[in-house]
Formats: structure tokens, C-alpha cells, sequence
């Protein structure tokens, strides 16, 4: 049995987010400095604007702050594009990719989403890759294998596995206040985990395996305790400072109970 990886508590703020909101992530910065370090990685994922003023507020603490895409490519004729290089010089050190809004609005596919997570890796960013099935997926069976699928495409072939998140975010629980009962959760992050196994060979263990969908400060904690979670990316809730810390500290406040020695 590999050791258990550090949670990651992920905010991903989406196209939402003014200079003038800096100021929630001064106040998450400033809650992780107070709160106990290395019981969970804390990262903000705001819009491509904010990177680098959020870089520099979370300059020199344990705050990690990430893009929400990039592409493949280093550089080149790609107008509105940004590339993991680019991230990383403004001050991201991880980098979302495959969220299904983007798969849906986009059609990133999974080789898309693999080429990137590649050149994120290149780059020295973590890539969180999103997984997760439609509502009709669900109702008709076919969540394991769609997301089998999409772990099968997604996945770069012998990844660096400290720069590699799994996100499981079912699309009907994306900002709709749904989630799926703790066993479902708990039966994909089992699935999932032996996928990740299976697909990656040396130390598959230390990807970190997240949920996200719906997750707020009142279910926070039963979905984050259901087995295989290490951890949660979160949309709505993350945009308010206190909601998201309020999520954070089941692991910050609780962390002997999720990290066993
Ligand atoms: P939500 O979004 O927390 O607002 O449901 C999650 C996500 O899309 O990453």
C-alpha cells in the first residue's frame, strides 16, 4: 500500500474576477499563512489576468496559484491562446486542464488534453485533468466506462507523477448544487485509482485523485472523508475567501484524521 498523497485544495475561479477582487485572495493567502502548512496544498486557479498579481501576493508562501488551460504549444500563431510556458512565467505553478465546460465549449479532446498536460509538465507546471460523465452517462451506465475512457486518453503515456491531478467532476454536479451520494463518489475514486494503476506504472500513488462539483462548506467534509479523495476542485464556492477556506480547514484543521503517517 503506497503512502498517502498531500491533499490539494483547488479553487478554480473561472471568468470570474477583477483586480478588485484580489482581495479574496489576500484573505486566503493571509488564512494559509496562519493555518498549519504541509497538511494540504491550497491553489487558486483565477482568470488568466489575475496570474500574475495573484502570483505575487502568494509570492513566498505556501498559496499555489494555476491556470485554467494552456496549450500544447511553447509559443507561436495561436491569437487569444496561452502556452504552460507562459503560465509558469507569470507565476502559476499548476494548470487545469480538460475541464468539460472547455471540452463542451471547445472540443478539447482527450489526445488535446494529453498534448497539453505533456507541455505543462515540460513546463514545470502540475496539471489537474478533469474527468466526468453527462447525467444521461450516468442514468444509462455508462459513467465508469466514459470516464475510463477519458483517464485511458487523457493521461500522458510514463507521466511525472508529482506533476499530475486527477479531477472526477460528474458535469451534472457542476454549479447546479447536485452531488452524487458518498458511494458513488467513493466507487469512481476506487475506479479510478485502479485505473491510474493500471495506466501508470511507477509510483501511480502519488497522483492526487480530487473531486469537485457542487462542493460547498456543508458537504466539504463527507465528500473529502469518502475513500480515494485527496482532495477537491471547487468553482463557486472559491470565489468567496471564507466559503473556500471553510473547505480547505477540513484538511488544515482535521489533517491527522485524513493523512495518516
Ligand atoms: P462548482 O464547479 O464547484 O461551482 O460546482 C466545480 C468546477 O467546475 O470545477
Amino acid at each position: 500500500m503506497s503512502r498517502r498523497p498531500q491533499p490539494l485544495v483547488a479553487g478554480n475561479w473561472k471568468m470570474n474576477g477583477l483586480i478588485a477582487d484580489l482581495g479574496e485572495i489576500e484573505a486566503v493567502r493571509d488564512a494559509v499563512v496562519a493555518g498549519r502548512a504541509g497538511r494540504a496544498e491550497v491553489l487558486i486557479c483565477p482568470p488568466a489576468t489575475l496570474i500574475a498579481a495573484a502570483a505575487k501576493i502568494a509570492q513566498g508562501t505556501a498559496l499555489k496559484i494555476g491556470g485554467q488551460t494552456c496549450r500544447s504549444e511553447s509559443c507561436g500563431a495561436h491569437t487569444g491562446d496561452i502556452s504552460a510556458a507562459m503560465l509558469r512565467d507569470a507565476g502559476a505553478s499548476y494548470v487545469i486542464l480538460g475541464h468539460s465546460e472547455r471540452r463542451a465549449s471547445y472540443g478539447e479532446t482527450n489526445a488535446a488534453v494529453r498534448a497539453r498536460a505533456v507541455s505543462a509538465a515540460q513546463a514545470g507546471l502540475t496539471a489537474i485533468i478533469c474527468v466526468g460523465e453527462t447525467k444521461a452517462d450516468r442514468d444509462a451506465g455508462r459513467a465508469f466506462s466514459v470516464v475510463g475512457r477519458q483517464l485511458l486518453g487523457s493521461i500522458p503515456v510514463n507521466p511525472d507523477v508529482e506533476r499530475l491531478v486527477i479531477a472526477y467532476e460528474p458535469i451534472w454536479a457542476i454549479g447546479t448544487g447536485l452531488t452524487p451520494t458518498i458511494q458513488d463518489v467513493a466507487a469512481m475514486h476506487r475506479f479510478m485509482r485502479a485505473e491510474v494503476d493500471r495506466l501508470v506504472h511507477s509510483d501511480a500513488g502519488a497522483i492526487r485523485l480530487l473531486y469537485g462539483g457542487s462542493v460547498r462548506p456543508r458537504n466539504a467534509a463527507e465528500l473529502m472523508a469518502a475513500e480515494h479523495v485527496d482532495g477537491a476542485l471547487i468553482g463557486g464556492a472559491s470565489l468567496d475567501a471564507d466559503d473556500f477556506m471553510a473547505i480547505a480547514n477540513v484538511y488544515l484543521r482535521d489533517a491527522e484524521a485524513k493523512v495518516p503517517a
